[in-house]
């Protein structure tokens, strides 16, 4: 991504905040976890977007650093969890962290960052140009997209044991497990600069279409991304019988032998490589992959035309380059 000298400033100082997080170091099981996920790197996506929509609604980003700690801290909890779930042993091209240390360390290291993400919203409470309501109206969009994601990740577990999940549903679970972060880092960044109901409304459902293009985006990078750039196995959801935007795609499209198939290897305890590889071969077939990169790109546009109700800014030209980075990533 060609980098401006904001979107350099801007990473600077997250990476700066996450730096001066003070993370305890006792107990050693406790904390080092912790550390360890926010050190791993990651995108640092929703930061950005948190200080991006601050900037777009005119506010000072040193106001929003609080938000943008809290959604960081929130998102790696979520990995850390969801790495536990989903048995996947690799994050980021390191170990996950159940499988560096165990399970048990994984799951109390995941609470403490959920309490510590929640911690970094006091600010708003003890600072003055922060009125009551608004303070409120940060802490109930950070608790919602809690829920949320956490109903999401509810949905995506359940639907691994059933074979009818449709689209419609499938986006319901999406818009939970990935888009309500997205969306509430935006709307966050939104009310620490004290915009308008309306700018924080956009700005909410622009994040949701960005998250939906985001995690089909991840679902077929899953399938098709080059192994040496992934960070993680691919083809792991295949392996893990997720289901997928491109899984639910196939069986729609498969007949009855190829539904069989397919719901077979999905369905396998230890799916063997050649059987995942001819899954993937007939998701090519039944352009499942064609479709999929079709959709991901008119979530994205959508997501980038609503830019269209701010004014010009840096900040506004920089959400779109990141938008239009995003719709290009291959990893
Ligand atoms: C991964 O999110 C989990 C999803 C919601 C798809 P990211 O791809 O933003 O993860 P990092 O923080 O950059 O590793
Ligand atoms: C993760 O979704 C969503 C959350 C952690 C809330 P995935 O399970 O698809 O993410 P990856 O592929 O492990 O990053
Ligand atoms: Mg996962
Ligand atoms: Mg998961
Ligand atoms: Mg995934």
């Amino acid at each position: 991504m060609a980098q401006t000298e904001l979107h350099q400033n801007l990473y600077t100082l997250i990476e700066k905040e996450i730096s001066e997080l003070q993370i305890p170091k006792l107990p050693v099981t406790l904390y080092a976890p912790y550390s360890y996920t926010m050190e791993t790197g990651g995108k640092r996506i929703r930061p950005f977007l948190v200080l991006l929509a601050c900037g777009i609604c005119k506010g000072d980003v040193l106001d929003a650093i609080p938000s943008a700690l809290a959604v960081e801290i929130l998102h790696n909890f979520t990995l850390v969890h969801d790495d536990i779930m989903d048995s996947a042993e690799t994050r980021r091209g390191n170990p996950s962290v159940f499988n560096k240390w165990d399970q048990n360390t994984a799951i109390l290291s995941g609470d403490v960052m959920f309490a510590d993400a929640f911690r970094q919203l006091e600010f708003y409470g003890s600072n003055d140009s922060f009125s009551k309501q608004e303070y409120a109206e940060i802490n109930k969009t950070f608790t919602k997209a809690t829920i949320t994601v956490c109903e999401g990740q509810a949905l995506d577990m359940d639907f691994v044991d059933r074979s009818d999940v449709d689209h419609h549903e499938y986006i319901q679970m999406i818009k939970g497990k990935t888009s309500a972060l997205l969306a509430c880092s935006l709307k966050l960044g939104a009310i620490s600069a004290h915009a308008t109901e309306s700018q924080s409304d956009i700005l909410f459902s622009l994040g949701t279409e960005m998250g939906i293009a985001f995690q089909i985006q991840d679902d077929l990078l899953d399938a098709i991304a080059d192994p040496g750039k992934f960070g993680k196995r691919v083809c792991g959801d295949i392996y893990e019988g997720k289901k997928t935007y491109l899984t639910i795609l196939a069986l729609e499209r498969a007949d009855k032998e190829q539904k069989e198939f397919i719901e077979s290897v999905l369905s396998e305890e230890n799916s063997k490589e050649k059987e995942v590889d001819a899954v993937l071969q007939l998701m090519k077939e039944l352009e499942v992959i064609a479709d999929t990169a079709l959709k991901v790109e008119q979530h994205y546009n959508k997501a980038i035309d609503s830019l269209n109700n701010f004014e010009d800014s840096e900040y506004k030209q920089e959400l779109k380059n990141l938008l239009i980075f995003l719709k290009n990533r291959d990893h």
